[in-house]
């Protein structure tokens, strides 16, 4: 089967500005690292979130993590995940931890994800970051 692509620039576009729009809101100040994230869902509709730190540094919820469960939030359990893209305040390489692949991979494995690399800008099917997923089923 073909993997899916951002289809279009423009699309790609949309969610990036999505996704920079909430960099401000990050709360990070343990790292300082701002990070955020635009998710594009099957229905055509785009959820940001940012990163979202703790003193216990572990209960941290990545930027990733938060636009997904802002979706469910929202828009409620029937969640597929076009794609998702990351941006970070720094402009520096930023790829999604292992962690939040594994629930991207969840809510679609055939999601595409775009994130700032070395040099510019890389998008990787969901499946390229995380080979054999969890699913359960
Ligand atoms: N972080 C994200 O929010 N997403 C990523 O893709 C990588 C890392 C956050 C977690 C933490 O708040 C900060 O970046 C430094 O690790």
């Amino acid at each position: 089967m073909a993997k899916r692509s951002v289809s279009s620039k423009q699309q790609r576009e949309q969610l990036l500005r999505a996704a920079r729009r909430v960099t401000k809101n990050a709360y990070a100040p343990y790292s300082n690292f701002r990070v955020a994230a635009a998710i594009l869902t099957s229905k055509g509709e785009t959820f940001a979130g940012c990163n979202v730190e703790n003193a216990s540094y572990g209960m941290t919820n990545c930027t990733e993590r938060t636009a997904i469960f802002s979706a469910i939030a929202a828009a409620g359990p029937k969640l597929e995940i076009r794609a998702v893209a990351v941006v970070n305040a720094q402009g520096v390489p930023c790829s999604p931890c292992g962690a939040c692949r594994q629930v991207i991979y969840g809510f679609d494995p055939d999601a595409v994800v775009f994130f700032p690399d070395t040099g510019g800008w890389k998008e990787a099917h969901i499946t390229e970051l995380l080979p054999e997923g969890f699913r359960l089923k």
